[in-house]
């Protein structure tokens, strides 16, 4: 029985180091600090392949691991990302070309799709995204569009949607697939911001966004190891995460949602039905560095020792995620009863967007900061977006509060000079395909009537121009 809270990558390590060996090999630092920042212990940690990761196939320590963290996510494998869920989305575009040549991309997909489709070649279709203008942002994949897009094309190679957004909102992702799979396409799921969706009890709230799904008829592992004890009790509980409402590959940047290292993450590989490991791992290789860093592998695996032990494997009541659901709860009831603050409806607990009719959202920010020293996630003309993360409190809550009401009061006659109501981001007609168009941008001809680059600003990462798309004037 596989042990979740088990750790091949840091044992190899603590075995090599407990050696005291002699460093004849890179890195260069050969564990030894150059400046005084980093402390000596990070330089110890940062190693190569040495002696104990140098063994091929299944008994190698990395491939354990992610066996270890597929096991406890009741995936056929777990890929480690060093070069973020950005190089596992590109990665799961290369694989497509298995199935087809023509890809649906929702159209609030990440920058790093793009770049997939760049490298891979592929056609886009763009699928519709309801936008939510007085927010100005994307809202949930709409059913409808798809099955008519899917009806209307052959040669599909996949479908690649963004569930949870940035600002969280979780589109239905078991009807997704099933339209998808009705016509043998494989899902591939961004769930960069939703790492912690697969650990969540979700609330009223989220039963009403999702009639008719329970936590036990999606939740398909039955065998008594420890995911079962979490939910024991309390059938009402929902699943939002792609894990387990039918998605075939599934992305997630652990950094933004689960707390290791920035830059890593993980791509699930959930079933065979389409893609194999080597599909999957000659994709990745293809792309990725052949010297991954070993802290961001440590972070990763020591990450899924943390969740194993303290956050899903344990009686819901101890779960980690608790109390922090349950202050990120209560701050967004006191912002609710703040005057002329509206909180955003996000199916995501940890992620706040509000906005006020007295100041735009990047003004509010602006303030937040230079007045309150509270850096937020990011912010827009309309509104601002918050994180909860593992560190926040309720002292941090008290303070938030505080900085909000005295804002609001502050700007309250100071006329606003932009818009409520954004109009959508708009993809215009393809006179070349992405990836001959990239290309053709290394030319720098003057005379070109489509864009060569991609314009996707981060945050929030979706495409305002794709290469081979028109120039708005031209048709
Ligand atoms: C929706 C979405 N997908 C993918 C990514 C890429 O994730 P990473 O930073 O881990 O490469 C981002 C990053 O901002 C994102 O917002």
């Amino acid at each position: 029985m596989t042990i979740y809270s088990e750790t091949p990558i840091y044992d190899t390590l603590k075995d090599y180091l407990s050696k005291d060996p002699v460093r004849m090999h890179v890195p260069f630092h050969n564990g030894i600090p150059n400046n005084n920042i980093f402390p000596k212990e990070l330089y110890n940690l940062d190693i190569s392949e040495v002696s104990g990761y140098d063994i091929e196939g299944e008994d190698n320590p990395i491939f354990q691991s992610e066996k270890i963290t597929a096991d406890c996510f009741d995936v056929e494998h777990s890929f480690y990302l060093t070069g973020g869920a950005s190089i596992g989305l590109a990665a799961g575009l290369i694989a497509l070309n298995k199935h087809g040549k023509k890809v649906i991309l929702a159209r609030n997909v990440h920058k790093s799709v793009i770049n997939g489709v760049i490298l891979s070649g592929l056609e886009p279709i763009w699928l519709d995204v309801d936008f939510l203008s007085e927010w100005e942002i994307f809202s949930k994949i709409n059913l409808a569009k798809l099955e008519e897009l899917i009806s209307a094309s052959n040669d599909i190679a996949g479908c690649v949607i963004v569930s949870p957004t940035y600002e969280g909102v979780i589109s239905d992702i078991k009807e997704v697939s099933n339209i998808c799979h009705k016509k043998n396409i494989p899902l591939i799921v961004d769930e960069a911001h939703g790492g912690h969706l697969y650990f969540l009890e979700l609330n009223e709230h989220d039963s009403m966004s999702f009639p008719g799904l329970t936590r036990e008829s999606s939740f398909k592992n039955d065998n008594g190891n420890c995911l079962d004890s979490r939910f024991r009790g309390n059938d009402k509980m929902l699943q939002t995460s792609a894990l387990r409402l039918g998605a075939d590959l599934v992305i997630q940047s652990w950094h933004k949602s689960l707390g290791s290292f920035t830059q890593s993450g993980v791509l699930h590989l959930v079933n065979e039905q389409f893609f194999t490991y080597k599909d999957i791992k000659r994709s990745l290789d293809l792309i990725s560095s052949t010297s991954p860093s070993f802290l961001l592998l440590l972070s990763l695996e020591l990450t899924r020792k943390h969740l194993a032990v303290q956050a899903g494997f344990k009686p819901a009541s101890t779960n980690i995620f608790n109390s922090l659901l349950t202050i990120a709860e209560s701050l967004k009831k006191e912002m609710r009863e703040i005057k002329n603050l509206e909180i955003f409806n996000s199916d995501d607990p940890f992620k706040i967007y509000l906005k006020s009719k007295n100041i735009s959202g990047l003004d509010f920010a602006f303030e937040l900061y230079k007045k309150y020293a509270i850096e937020i996630e990011s912010a827009n003309d309309t509104g601002l977006l918050m994180l909860i993360g593992q560190g926040f409190n309720n002292e941090i809550k008290n303070r938030i509060i505080k900085a909000i009401k005295e804002i609001i009061i502050r700007s309250r006659d100071v006329a606003r000079n932009v818009s409520t109501a954004k109009s959508k981001p708009q993809i215009n007609k393809f006179k070349s395909d992405p990836r001959r168009a990239f290309i053709q941008g290394f030319q720098n001809k003057t005379n070109c009537k489509y864009h060569s680059e991609i314009t996707a600003p981060c945050p929030p990462g979706y495409a305002i121009n794709v290469p081979g798309m028109n120039y708005e004037s031209c048709d």
